[in-house]
């Protein structure tokens, strides 16, 4: 509802005599923060009236029994005047909230955790909020996007939340818009080993007290809730040094025979994305295989998850990609998934097209005249339960990023890539901003080019 309608609506209710409004909501009052952020695809994901800085996230888990216990400490900045505030959480039990160092009350309802500080936040104030939980995580099971989450696994439990299973394991404003820093602090028994994303902060030192051993992990570059990882388990680890980048990877034991080039093929896949792409963006890179059973891969930051076979380098590569794509260039909506999967998937095809494949325009073409679901979703906006469609999304996703190439020629369009990469590095991005730095670096209207390949349930004319 719009300003012009309230003010008739509201004299109406006092005229009337009638309490129906909220007492008005003057500047210095403190009011509730949202529980949601309206995203079109997951209305009940993120919240509002705050901003994260920082989780810091001490884990302990046994994998004999499941348990978790757990606490979060966050740092947030209030971005209104707040009451209360919620954060994601599903699952576990809630044992203890402080604000401040103070004790907060809290209730929960569904994803929604809402925490009551005994005063209210003000407007532009920093805050930390630590909670204090335990359970058994349980995975979200979506009958249309599968597992996601805190998965458990023969020797462990291994972590992939996109789109919205970061609230299986932690507190969180799980919403791609809040990027923060993460430190992990996790401890598990001894013989067990532990990666997540960042780099390990202490190496050579293995505390050991009565059979349980803790490692801590740091991303030091923003990061969505839903690119958070930790694994533990049996892990044979490899680091390196790749165009000066730390390269850490990690297989399960069991995978030994199908994992075995992932630390080489990662190191040439992170050293293909800097030539194509610009600067890496993060401080190591690397990829976990793991026996998860979720049948995909994610782009966890710095540091990808795989489920089993990681023999495919184009896998490899387009894990990596998204480190660019997605990960430091990172959605303001889901419903933009193009913006990652497309351009993870036409890495693919770059890759090919120097390394013995046929050439994107080869892929392109066989695609073009294929009879696929290509046509039939919009690829700018293929709706909750299509976002990971792999023709509508992927493919017309790089199908897309190929037509804008052959019309922008190619020296503009490898001037694009990186320059797209660069301008919303470490933030969040849309559709429109893609469209508006294309049209500016080719000089080209592309509004009805766009509106064609992604907005338009048909095939494109070319
Ligand atoms: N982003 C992942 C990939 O490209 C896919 C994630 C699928 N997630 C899911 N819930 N099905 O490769
Ligand atoms: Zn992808």
């Amino acid at each position: 509802m719009g300003p012009m309608s309230r003010t008739p609506l509201a004299a109406l209710a006092i005229a009337a005599g009638l309490t129906l409004l909220a007492p008005p909501a003057y500047a210095d009052s403190f009011t509730p923060g949202s529980a949601g952020l309206g995203d079109p695809y997951f209305p009940h994901a993120g919240n509002g009236g705050y901003d994260v800085a920082h989780y810091d996230l001490s884990l302990r888990f046994n994998p004999k029994t499941d348990l978790l216990k757990a606490t979060a400490t966050i740092s947030a900045t209030a971005t209104k005047n707040l009451s209360r505030f919620n954060l994601d959480l599903s699952g576990l039990t809630v044992r203890k909230i402080a604000v401040n160092g103070k004790p907060a009350k809290f209730h929960r309802k569904g994803q929604e955790l809402t925490v009551i500080p005994a005063k209210g936040l003000p407007q532009g104030e920093k805050f930390t909020v630590r909670v204090a939980y335990d359970g058994k995580p349980e995975p979200v099971n979506d009958p249309e996007l599968g597992v996601t989450g805190w998965i458990h696994t023969k020797d462990g439990a291994t972590v992939v939340s996109e789109p919205d299973g970061a609230r299986t394991w932690f507190p969180a404003n799980d919403t791609p818009k809040d990027k923060a820093t993460f430190s992990f602090t996790v401890s598990v028994p001894v013989g067990l080993t532990v990666l997540a994303n960042g780099e390990p902060k202490n190496v050579g030192i293995v505390p050991v007290r009565n059979g349980w051993t803790s490692s801590k992990w740091e991303m030091r570059e923003p990061m969505a809730p839903y690119l958070a990882m930790i694994a533990i388990g049996k892990f044979k680890v490899s680091e390196s040094v790749a165009s000066g980048v730390t390269n850490i990877t990690a297989y399960d034991p069991a995978l030994a025979k199908q994992s075995q080039h992932l630390h080489k093929t990662t190191a040439k896949a992170t050293e293909w994305g800097i030539k194509h792409f610009g600067p890496y963006p993060f401080s190591s890179t690397g990829g976990i295989a793991d026996k998860l059973g979720v049948g995909y891969a994610l782009e966890t930051q710095g540091r990808p998850v795989y489920d089993g076979d990681t023999s495919d380098d184009l896998l490899v590569v387009h894990e990596i990609a998204h480190q660019w794509f997605g990960n430091s260039v990172g959605l303001r909506s889901w419903r933009d998934i193009w913006l990652n999967e497309g351009f993870a998937t036409y890495a693919e095809w770059l890759y090919e097209e120097t390394h013995n494949g046929p050439t994107a325009q080869q892929t392109f073409a066989r695609l073009y005249k294929s009879k696929g679901d290509f046509w039939q979703l919009k690829t700018g906006n293929p709706g909750r339960n299509g976002m990971f469609d792999w023709e509508a999304v992927y493919e017309r996703g790089a199908m897309t990023l190929h037509a804008l190439r052959k019309k922008i020629g190619d020296e503009t369009f490898f001037e694009l890539l990186p320059a797209w990469a660069e301008k919303y590095r470490h933030a969040t991005a849309t559709t429109g901003n893609f469209i508006d730095l294309a049209e500016e670096m080719s000089g080209q209207d592309l509004d009805a080019f766009f509106k064609a390949w992604l907005y338009t349930a048909k095939k494109p004319k070319l």
